[in-house]
């Protein structure tokens, strides 16, 4: 199978920010608490005007716009999200209509949550390679601030709004390796359409147990890959490791156990919180906008949540400077 290139990126959040002391008017917590156990001092809410469908529009029209491609090349439109603005129709086809894209190719919503875009990048790949198309759009986009519950502040100040649009090529001589899996756990929960609840719930400790576990799995795994050349990948093949961005201390965790460079996992949970799968894109987008991307790098894409899924990826990025 041939590999996958991200050829451009574009990414969306709300205009609001909520800080933590925001927060602290609304429910009994600090600044102090949560940026101690977080890593996150503010995050964006939407506000009116705004949603996930809405966001995940502008940051696909500034995808494509970024890539120079025709919109008619793209062949299939992935989004991963779980607070899109209607069971159905999808957030996809939302976008497909909104950039208006060929009416011929597969149009889907993935659900694997905080997992979602690396589960959204595998869809792409396999439907890319299976209909005899070369580009896809992948998004991954979050409206979490609908799903919260605004008086429990064991997940109130955890979660935000915003995520990012990739357009991906498959091609020769681009590497997209990926690892994807769950445990079937309810430890984050959520009701569904139709339910009494639809805020979510969770088991932070037991969550956390499982991220510490999952992401140190998934990169094992990954660099259990075999190069062109017959040997496995490391850490020096990859330019950065984007993790899921829940929480810093899962991060700095890992990164202790795993005796790695702290400066090749990069984290923004400070201002965005944890935007479930838009975070991966976000800070894809991020980083590149920053100029600390390379043309012609490798990333390695690391997500763990609810499910629980995990999942992991090692993908070319060949996007031009911005
Ligand atoms: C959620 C999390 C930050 C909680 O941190 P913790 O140190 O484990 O805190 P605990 O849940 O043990 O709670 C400790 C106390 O703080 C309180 N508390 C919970 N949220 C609070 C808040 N926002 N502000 C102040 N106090 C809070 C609890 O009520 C508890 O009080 P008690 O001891 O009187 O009962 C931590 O479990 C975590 O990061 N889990 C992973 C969550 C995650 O990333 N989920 C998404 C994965 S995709």
């Amino acid at each position: 199978m041939k590999g996958l290139q991200i050829i451009s990126v574009g990414a969306a959040h709300p205009s609001k920010v909520v800080t933590n002391d925001d927060l602290s008017k609304i429910v009994e917590t600090s600044d102090e608490w949560i940026s101690s156990r977080t890593g996150i001092h503010s995050r964006f809410f939407c506000g009116d005007g705004e949603s996930c469908v809405s966001m995940a529009i502008e940051s696909s029209k500034a995808a494509l716009e970024r890539s120079g491609l025709e919109k008619e090349k793209i062949g299939c439109v992935i989004v991963a999200t779980i607070s899109g603005d209607y069971a159905t129709p999808s957030v996809a086809c939302m976008v497909q209509r909104a950039l208006a894209l060929r009416e011929d190719i597969p149009v889907l919503d993935v659900n694997a949550a905080c997992s979602g875009f690396i589960y959204a990048l595998s869809v792409c790949q396999g439907l890319l390679e299976a209909n005899g198309e070369k580009y896809g759009l992948v998004v991954g986009m979050e409206q979490l601030s609908r799903l919260l519950n605004m008086e429990d502040r064991s997940t109130c100040v955890l979660f935000g709004d915003g995520g990012g649009s990739v357009i991906v090529e498959q091609s020769e001589n681009a590497v997209f390796k990926s690892v994807l899996g769950a445990k079937g756990g309810e430890e984050i929960l959520c009701g569904g359409a139709g339910t009494k609840d639809q805020t979510i719930k969770m088991d932070g400790g037991a969550v956390f147990k499982f991220a510490v576990t999952a992401l140190p799995y998934c990169m094992k795994k990954l660099f259990s890959f075999e190069k062109e050349d017959g040997k496995n990948y490391s850490i020096d093949d990859i330019s950065q490791v984007i993790c899921h961005q829940a929480n810093s201390r899962i991060i700095d965790h890992c990164v202790k156990k795993l005796k790695a460079n702290p400066d090749k996992f990069y984290k923004n949970m400070d201002h965005f919180g944890n935007t479930s799968a838009g975070s991966i894109p976000l800070a894809i987008e991020e980083l590149w906008r920053m100029g600390r991307l390379d043309e012609n790098c490798k990333l390695m894409l690391i997500g763990f949540g609810s499910g629980l899924t995990w999942g992991g990826c090692i993908i070319s990025f060949n996007a031009k400077r911005p």
